[in-house]
């Protein structure tokens, strides 16, 4: 149904039942993105959206009247049983990988949308260009044409690039930035080639045959350009492609809804792609990185994590016992717990929620303050910390908290390490420089623990292990948190 026939449609009950209910599910979606933002209702957010996805589903059986649903009610099954076993099995670590591949998904929907409604077009315009096509077969003409080509082209580009993603983070190839020669050229070239034969294949005359080639190259590029656009990037900036790659799933869903004149999956799909696009934005602004040095920049290839910031390069820094440690944390006022990668690979929160009871039953004021990119995922230090049931009240965004370092007791620095280096601040040659960081160093007293000095994301020394104030705690943060815990229970 497209939009004209939209009008036409509501004459009959199915249609203006299947219409209230893709208006109601849109507004739920809308209402449910809306939710997501916020950390205390972003559960019933995706309860909203998953909601929402479900009345899209039964409008569009409500609209198909008396076809025969068995493919599609099989498609549901085989989906939705495969869904909930992902997501059943999926650990919190995976889940960027997860989130790669389900992108990667919607991108292959949207590819085979495109071709079905060319084979259907195909089958109803017996010869000649796209566009007449697609007027025969009531899909809109050269709007049509055009929107299909461009399904095909970015369904087929999410798709592969986000296999590579996934690939990427599940270490199944390596994350170092695979730079082609001339690869620049080559993915212009791509694009250039792709959009031409579009032109081709909408204006062109020619039989359905030379149209179905036309086709199938389009979507062979597109499915090349997804693997060149990805692979030159470093598996640490993979999140920030996978937030990108959303948005193409989104804009793919779009324009696959314009191509089969489906008016709810053109909101959804629009919905996905600017809340995706804003979400890089966010990113790479709390990186200190542009979209293009993201995707451009080969970043990773020489540092990375694990790379750099060796024992060597430190002077003067000081490490404590976690026995020391729970004593001053016993008689402090204030605490401010900072989480970072470290904490999700040692899966140390229900651990540091069990200390923060401990300490608060002693008179200890706990908060945490959540760097946006901590960990290696957006919102990947909320979902730890909500899943080890810490109040929400008590997390605070680095603007919330920034300034009230210098007024806390203690901090405790629990595998975090670019997030918390002062260098940003400071030092110009940094690559961190101008990202913005929290004010841990303020504190009165900050406890870092990890396992070594070894550097973060970024590969870079932190001057945060050697402030005066800071006192390293060696071990896996989990059982380097336990340890706190004994020692406060048996002080
Ligand atoms: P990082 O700077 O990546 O540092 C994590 C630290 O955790 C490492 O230095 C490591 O030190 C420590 N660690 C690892 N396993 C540990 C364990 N089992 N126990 C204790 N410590 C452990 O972390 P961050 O402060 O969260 O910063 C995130 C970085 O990732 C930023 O540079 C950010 O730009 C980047 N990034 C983030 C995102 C998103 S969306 N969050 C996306 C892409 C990139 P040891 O090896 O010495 O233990």
């Amino acid at each position: 149904m497209n939009f004209v026939a939209a009008a036409g449609h509501l004459a009959t009950w199915n249609g203006l039942l299947a219409n209230l209910g893709y208006l109601a599910s849109v507004i739920m979606f809308m209402l449910a993105i809306m939710r997501m933002g916020k950390v205390k209702t972003a559960r019933s957010g995706n309860t909203l959206a998953a909601v929402a996805m479900a009345l899209a589903i039964v409008s569009s059986f409500v609209e198909m009247g008396k076809i025969n649903p068995i493919y599609i009610v099989a498609g549901l099954i085989a989906g939705g049983t495969a869904g909930a076993i992902m997501a059943k099995r999926v650990q919190m670590t995976q889940m960027p990988e997860m989130v790669a591949l389900l992108n990667g998904f919607g991108g292959l929907a949207s590819l085979l949308v495109g071709i079905a409604t060319f084979a259907f077009a195909a089958e109803k315009g017996a010869r000649g260009t796209l566009e007449r096509m697609m007027l025969m077969s009531d899909q809109g003409g050269w709007f049509g044409a055009i929107n299909l080509c461009l399904t095909v082209l970015v369904g087929g580009l999410t798709f592969t690039g986000s296999v590579i993603a996934y690939l990427k983070l599940a270490e199944k190839m390596s994350g170092k930035p695979i730079l082609l020669p001339a690869r620049h050229a080559i993915n212009i070239g791509l694009i250039v080639v792709s959009l031409l034969l579009t032109v081709l294949m909408v204006w062109a005359v020619g039989s359905v045959g030379v149209n179905w080639g036309l086709l199938v190259l389009i979507a062979v590029l597109s499915l090349v350009l997804g693997i060149t656009l990805v692979i030159p990037i470093g598996g640490g900036d993979m999140p920030v492609v996978i937030s990108l790659l959303n948005s193409y799933s989104g804009i793919a869903g779009a324009l696959a809804g314009f191509t089969i004149g489906e008016p709810v999956l053109v909101v959804s799909g629009s919905l996905v792609g600017a809340s995706g696009i804003i979400l890089t934005q966010i990113m790479c602004k709390a990186m200190n990185r542009s979209l293009g040095n993201v995707m451009f920049g080969g970043f990773g290839a020489d540092t990375g994590t694990g790379g750099g910031g060796g024992k060597s390069e430190y002077k003067n820094v000081k490490s404590t016992s976690p026995e020391e440690v729970a004593m001053i944390m016993g008689d402090a006022g204030t605490m401010v717990v900072v989480p970072g990668y470290g904490m999700a690979v040692a899966q140390a929160q229900h651990a540091i929620r069990e200390l923060a009871k401990i300490l608060e039953a002693k008179g200890v004021q706990i908060r945490y303050a959540v760097h946006p990119v901590a960990g290696r995922m957006p919102g990947h230090m909320n979902v730890l910390l909500a899943e080890a049931n810490v109040p929400y009240e008590q997390l605070f965004e680095m603007d919330q908290i920034n300034d009230d370092f210098k007024n806390t007791d203690v901090v405790l620095v629990i595998g975090a390490n670019d997030t918390v280096n002062p260098a940003a601040k400071t030092d110009k040659s940094s690559p961190l420089y101008g990202m913005p960081v929290l004010n841990v160093e303020e504190a009165k007293t900050v406890f870092t623990i990890k396992r070594s000095l070894g550097s973060g994301f970024a590969g870079v020394k932190n001057e945060l292990f050697e402030c005066a104030n800071n006192y390293m705690v060696y071990g896996d943060a989990r059982k380097v948190v336990e340890e706190i815990i004994k020692g406060l229970k048996e002080a």
